[in-house]
């Protein structure tokens, strides 16, 4: 069985004082739901001190992004060794908002999850149509697109921890969530790209995450579907409540399955 994982992605939301809050809150009140694993990706600049507040505990830490290089003249950059070295262990590559705002492509993203394998971080490899190429009947092949222009070139060995995320870009912070069926239509179809790709066995442990308006209210419905293995939440991971209860409610799902 794949093992659920529940990442909050908390882009540019919290300072300091605020993402500890956050981070110290959650890890208090989810260390018994063991079966599920929780993730939480707080703006670069809190990274360490959420580090701290979540040290010792089930919880781990995500970076947002990286640069693909180990270090050099890039002003404003940060590497993915750097990410490592300061206890991340997870990264979000190629979010859709990177993609849309931040001219990021299919070939940086590839880039970028290979400075990723190379210092040991999980790379959370996000995919997705817009709204037009959804209406345009394009979102296979899209999605296709993401996912073998973001795994080119890698071995199966060096993906096997890779989760992807499938978040529909018109989904995303709208409170317009996938209905359970769409998403799980998509998911299948990334399952089964995985496995031409690669092979069966890789496709069947590989971890797809759902992400858009995912919420305490509607996480039960997505989660059950066959190929949903875990959400990327943005709004809803920004409060403890919100957060403990989606992280108790999967747990509770793959405890009966
Ligand atoms: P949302 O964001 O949950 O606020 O829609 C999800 C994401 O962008 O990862």
């Amino acid at each position: 069985m794949r093992r659920p994982v529940i990442a909050g992605n908390w882009k540019m939301y919290k300072d300091l004082n605020e993402a500890v809050e956050l981070a110290s809150g959650i890890r208090k009140q989810v260390q018994e739901f063991d079966n599920v694993d929780k993730v939480i990706a707080p703006p670069f600049v809190n990274l360490t001190e959420v580090a701290k507040a979540i040290a010792d505990s089930n919880v781990y830490l995500a970076a947002q992004n990286c640069h693909w290089e180990k270090e050099g003249a890039f002003t404003g950059e940060v590497s993915a060794r750097m990410l490592k070295s300061i206890g991340c262990r997870y990264i979000i590559i190629g979010h859709s908002e990177r993609r849309q705002y931040f001219g990021e492509t299919n070939e940086t993203v590839n880039l970028k999850i290979k400075a990723a394998v190379a210092n040991n971080l999980i790379p959370i490899m996000c995919v997705g149509e817009t709204l037009q190429e959804r209406e345009e009947g394009r979102t296979v092949d899209v999605v296709k697109s993401h996912v073998t222009g973001g795994l080119k070139g890698f071995t199966e060995k060096e993906i096997d921890s890779l989760i992807i995320a499938y978040e529909p870009v018109w989904a995303i912070g709208t409170g317009k969530t996938a209905t359970p069926k769409q998403a799980q239509e998509v998911h299948r179809m990334i399952r089964g790209l995985v496995k031409e790709l690669y092979s069966e066995t890789l496709a069947k442990n590989k971890r797809i995450l759902y992400g858009g308006s995912v919420k305490p209210e509607n996480i039960e419905e997505l989660m059950k579907q066959e190929d949903i293995d875990g959400g990327l939440i943005g709004g809803a991971s920004l409060k403890i409540d919100s957060y403990v209860d989606m992280v108790r409610k999967t747990s509770e799902l793959y405890e009966g399955k």
